[in-house]
């Protein structure tokens, strides 16, 4: 059934796109489990009154963020740099106490952000509900408990541990639907001098850079300053300071403190000035991306069809869960694209989402290199580009989608 109220204010959602059956992002499969593979439709709405871009119907966590979950974040060099500077920038600032700080993180993963503080020895703990990346995070030092956070969880790890000095999250925030029970949580963990820094991919380059392909199930909201702030104010939690990110095409870092705890940057205005300037408010402004994401999907759809009747062998990089939304959305499968290349060993030898393209290891795409290669994980373009010289010097072409159908 359909979920047509906002999750933030239960006014009635506007619908804005449909992208029809999907699967799981993430959900890559073995061939015997073709016939019972999982689908929903996703379409997207927007509540006028929150500001809330979101997921009309969405799986139930439980389906999505399991003991088998296939996302490990340290496979990544420029991710992993990136969270050490992130935990270096909150070592380095005044709101951690100068006794015992203690430091929450929501969605460790892997433990890929928690370790910095366990170099540290800064007390901390992860809060991670899929089994295997949360056993990944204790293995290497992380204390990690592995459940979903609710307001229930935040009171318990309040008589455990106290509360925090800061409560981290990176990727997670909007993956909740309940995400005001979440925010009623942080309200009871932090301390009167506690922040809240979480970052997502922003709404704002997802409209600028045409990047569709950050919908998918496990996103059910793309967040805006305007959105966030809105959301917080509810419980008395102030948005003192917004930072942009580089990664996933264009994230945005939110710094919240209790009201009135510490003065708000002008960061704050400036972007909720600029996202009034970009129409972020209104749902008029994603009518005009439903068309930009229509024709998007032509152009690839034409290029590629196009290539493979000249005969051209062409290839998936990196099998991401942003590349599910392109492939089921625009109809593209093993005729048109080959196999996909990942670096994932437990995505070696499954299949793709939905559309059953084969993924293969990173070393099959090196000892067999296609004539163009689609960059799913466009977002890591420059880390991929540089390390990728071989593929282009032997005649080798990329092929990316964001912010339009091009070959490089
Ligand atoms: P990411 O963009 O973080 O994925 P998602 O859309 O799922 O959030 O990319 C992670 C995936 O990309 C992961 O399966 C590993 C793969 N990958 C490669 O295969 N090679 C690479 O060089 C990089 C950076 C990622």
């Amino acid at each position: 059934m359909q979920q047509s109220l906002c999750r933030i204010s239960g006014n009635p959602l506007i619908p804005l796109i449909d992208f029809g059956d999907q699967p799981l992002g993430n959900g890559f499969l073995n061939s015997t489990d073709f016939e019972r593979e999982y689908f929903y439709n996703m379409s997207v709405g927007y509540c006028q009154e929150s500001y809330m871009f979101q997921l009309i119907d969405q799986p139930s966590p439980q389906q999505m963020f399991h003991a088998n979950y296939a996302f490990y974040s340290s496979t990544s060099k420029s991710m992993e740099k990136h969270f050490k500077a992130f935990s270096d920038s909150l070592k380095d600032s005044k709101y951690l106490s100068t006794v015992d700080p203690f430091v929450i993180e929501l969605g460790c993963n892997d433990g890929i952000m928690l370790k910095n503080f366990v170099s540290s020895g800064i007390r901390h703990l992860g809060i991670e509900p899929s089994l295997n990346v949360a056993k990944a995070a204790n293995s290497l030092g992380v204390k990690t408990i592995s459940e979903f956070f609710t307001e229930e969880c935040a009171n318990r790890i309040v008589n455990e541990h106290g509360q925090a000095d800061a409560f981290l999250a990176a990727n997670v925030m909007c993956h909740i639907p309940d995400i005001n029970d979440v925010v009623r949580g942080i309200k009871i963990l932090l301390k009167p001098t506690g922040v809240v820094m979480f970052e997502d991919p922003y709404l704002g380059d997802v409209i600028e850079k045409n990047s569709y392909d950050q919908i998918y199930d496990e996103h059910v909201y793309l967040f805006s300053a305007l959105s966030i702030q809105n959301l917080f104010k509810d419980y008395g939690l102030e948005l003192i300071n917004v930072i942009p990110q580089k990664t996933h095409g264009g994230s945005l870092r939110y710094v919240l403190a209790h009201k009135g705890a510490y003065t708000v940057d002008s960061s704050v205005d400036e972007i909720i000035s600029k996202e009034l300037r970009q129409g972020l408010d209104k749902a008029e402004t994603f009518e005009m991306f439903k068309k930009r994401v229509q024709k998007s999907k032509s152009d690839l759809i034409n290029l590629l069809t196009t290539l493979k009747g000249q005969g051209k062998r062409i290839v998936g990089y990196a099998a991401t869960s942003k590349s599910t939304t392109i492939l089921n959305y625009c109809g593209i499968g093993p005729d048109l694209i080959e196999y996909i290349s990942d670096t994932t060993p437990i995505k070696h030898g499954t299949f793709s989402p939905g559309m059953h393209i084969p993924v293969r290891p990173y070393e099959f795409f090196k000892s067999n290199p296609p004539d163009y290669a689609v960059l799913f994980a466009w977002n890591h373009a420059e880390e991929i580009m540089a390390k990728e010289q071989e593929f282009i010097a032997s005649g080798g072409k990329w092929i990316t989608h964001v912010p339009e159908v091009k070959v490089h």
